[in-house]
C-alpha cells in the first residue's frame, strides 16, 4: 500500500538507529508530524531532547494523510458549543486557525518546499433534510466571531449539494516533505533523531524515566508520547476513551483540469476531496467511506471512490490507493497535555480525529509550553486528563459495548468447522477441536494460521479481506497474516503457525 507522498520518504535522510545509552531532558516517542513538530519547538527553545521512532521517520499516519491544514473539522462547532459552551469552542476554533498561520510561518522561516497553498475548505450536505444542520453550524460560527465563513447553496464541484459553508484561507501541503524537512533541520544540528528504534518499556526511577529500547537506554526527565495511539495503557486509560476509524483514499490523475478547494460532506458515507499538482498534472485525492477499524468487511471500499472519480472526470487515471487509521476521542477534541494525573512529567498528544496535520501544531505549542512551565491559553481546552462521562455518555456506551462484544460475546459465537471447507482467498475464525483459530487461505490455498486474539487486551480479531490483515474492533490494532503488528496500540506479535 503506497500513498501519493510515499516517494518523498527516503530522500536525503540521515537518521540512524539508537546506538548508545543517552541521558537527556526530553524523550519524544513517535516520529510523525506530531513528534517532529514538538521536536522543532523544543529545538527552537534550545531544550535538550531525543526523538525515537520505531519505523522510518514519517512513514506511517503522516504519510497516509490527505494533508488538509484547516479548522474545518466537519460539523463540530455547534456540537462543542452545546456540550462545553461558547468560550471553549471559541478557543478550539482559534487554536486551529492559529495553527494554519503557524505552519505557514515555519515554512516561510525555514524555506521549506512542501507545496503549501492557501485554499478554501467547504463542508456541504447532499441531503435536503440536513440543510438546517449546516445552517445552524454557520450561525454558531458567526456567534463565535468567525469572519472567514460564508453560507452557500452550491459548490464548484459536479456533485449534488444542498447547502455548504466555505471556510476561507485554509491550506494544504505535502505532509512528508514538510515533516522530513523539519526533521532534517533539527537532526543536521543535533543528531538527536533516531529511527528503527522501538521502545520496549518506560519505567520511573528516582524522578526520572528510563526508556528501554531493545539494546540501549534513554534516561530522561520528561517523556512525550507522540505515537499514533499511546504506547502505554496505564494510568492514562486512553483505550477507554478513544477508538480508531479507518478511511480510504485514492489519488487520481485528472490531467490538466483545474480543481480548487477542499471539500467534505456531512453525511455518511464521507466524501473528501482536495487536489495537488505533480509534473503539471492535477492529482485529485478522493477520500472517505470510513468505518470503525475492525468493524466490517472492507472489500469494496475503493470502488465507490473510483466511480466518483470517473463521474467527475471520465478520463481519470487511478494512480494509487491507500487507507489510514485515525484515533477518535469520545468528544472529538484531541487529548494534548499531561498523560495522567499521576505522571507529572509524561505528556501525550493523540485523538486527533482526522485533523492531525493542523492539531499537531497546537500540540507542539502546548506541550513545549508545559515543559517550559509557561502558560498556554489553549491548554485547558485540549487537556488530556479530562473525562466528562455525563456529556459523552453515548460515545462511552458505544466504545464499551463494542469492546464487550469483541472481548467476550463474539468468542462464543465461533462455530466448529473443517479447514478444508474454507475457500481460497478467504480469512475466517473457526473452531478446531474446541479451540478458536484464525485462518487465512491465499489464492493458491496456502494456509496461514494465527491465534485470533489481539495482543493488546485480548479482543477477538476480524479478518479484513481488502488488505488481508487481522484487525481489532476494540481499539484498532492491526496485524498482518503472519501476526506482525502493523497498527498500534498492540505492540506484540500474535502467535502464528502454518
Ligand atoms: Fe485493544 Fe485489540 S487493540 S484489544
Amino acid at each position: 500500500m503506497k500513498s501519493i507522498w510515499d516517494n518523498d520518504i527516503n530522500q536525503n535522510n540521515k537518521f540512524s538507529i539508537l546506538n548508545d545509552n543517552i541521558s537527556t531532558d526530553v524523550c519524544i516517542i513517535g516520529g510523525g508530524i506530531t513528534g517532529i513538530s514538538i521536536a522543532y519547538e523544543l529545538f527552537k527553545n534550545n531544550i535538550d531532547f531525543v526523538l525515537l521512532e520505531k519505523d522510518k521517520i514519517c512513514s506511517k499516519t503522516t504519510n497516509f494523510s490527505s494533508a488538509k491544514i484547516t479548522s474545518q473539522h466537519g460539523i463540530i462547532y455547534s456540537e462543542l458549543t452545546n456540550k462545553y459552551g461558547e468560550e471553549f469552542t471559541k478557543y478550539y476554533l482559534e487554536a486551529n486557525n492559529n495553527a494554519i498561520f503557524n505552519i505557514q510561518k515555519i515554512i516561510e522561516r525555514e524555506n521549506i518546499q512542501c507545496d503549501f497553498k492557501y485554499e478554501d475548505a467547504y463542508i456541504f450536505t447532499q441531503n435536503v433534510s440536513d440543510v438546517n444542520i449546516i445552517k445552524d453550524e454557520y450561525k454558531t460560527l458567526n456567534k463565535l466571531g468567525s469572519k472567514d465563513v460564508e453560507l452557500l447553496e452550491n459548490i464548484d464541484v459536479n456533485i449534488n449539494c444542498c447547502q455548504a459553508i466555505k471556510f476561507k484561507n485554509q491550506a494544504s501541503f505535502n505532509p512528508v516533505k514538510y515533516t522530513l524537512s523539519l526533521a532534517n533541520i533539527i537532526h543536521n544540528k543535533n543528531k538527536n533523531i533516531f529511527e528503527n528504534t522501538c521502545v520496549q518499556n518506560i519505567k520511573e526511577k528516582d524522578g526520572k524515566y528510563i526508556i528501554n529500547t531493545s539494546n540501549y537506554l534513554v534516561t530522561t526527565k520528561y517523556v512525550v508520547l507522540a505515537t499514533h495511539f499511546p504506547i502505554k495503557d496505564i494510568p492514562g486509560f486512553y483505550f477507554l476513551k478513544m477508538y480508531q476509524n479507518t478511511s480510504y483514499i485514492i489519488a487520481v490523475d485528472i490531467g490538466t483540469n483545474e480543481f480548487n478547494g477542499m471539500y467534505i460532506n456531512y453525511e455518511d458515507p464521507t466524501i473528501s476531496l482536495r487536489s495537488l499538482k505533480q509534473n503539471n498534472k492535477t492529482i485529485l485525492l478522493i477520500g472517505g467511506n470510513n468505518n470503525k477499524t475492525g468493524d466490517i468487511d472492507t472489500i469494496d471500499k475503493y470502488s465507490s471512490l473510483e466511480k466518483l472519480a470517473y463521474k467527475l472526470y471520465p478520463n481519470s487515471k487511478i494512480l494509487c490507493r491507500w487507507n489510514t487509521q485515525d484515533c477518535i476521542s469520545i468528544d472529538k477534541v484531541p487529548y494534548i497535555g499531561r498523560f495522567s494525573k499521576y505522571t507529572r512529567n509524561m505528556f501525550v498528544a493523540t485523538g486527533f480525529n482526522k485533523w492531525g496535520m493542523t492539531t499537531s501544531n497546537v500540540a507542539a505549542n502546548i506541550i513545549t509550553d508545559m515543559i517550559l512551565n509557561k502558560q498556554n491559553k489553549y491548554e485547558w481546552v485540549f487537556k488530556a486528563t479530562r473525562y466528562k462521562l455525563s456529556k459523552n455518555i453515548k460515545e462511552v456506551y458505544y466504545i464499551a459495548n463494542q469492546t464487550m462484544q469483541s472481548m467476550i460475546v463474539n468468542k462464543f459465537k465461533i462455530k466448529e468447522e473443517n479447514i478444508d471447507t474454507i475457500p481460497n482467498n478467504t480469512g475466517k475464525i473457526i473452531k478446531v477441536n474446541g479451540k478458536n483459530i484464525g485462518i487465512y487461505k491465499n489464492e493458491d490455498g496456502k494456509i496461514y494460521k494465527i491465534n485470533p486474539y489481539c495482543s493488546h487486551l485480548k479482543c477477538l480479531l476480524t479478518f479484513n479481506s481488502l488488505d488481508k490483515t487481522w484487525d481489532c474492533p476494540c481499539h484498532g490494532s492491526r496485524f498482518d497474516i503472519y501476526g506482525n503488528v502493523i497498527n498500534s496500540p498492540a505492540s506484540k506479535k500474535i502467535e502464528y503457525t502454518t
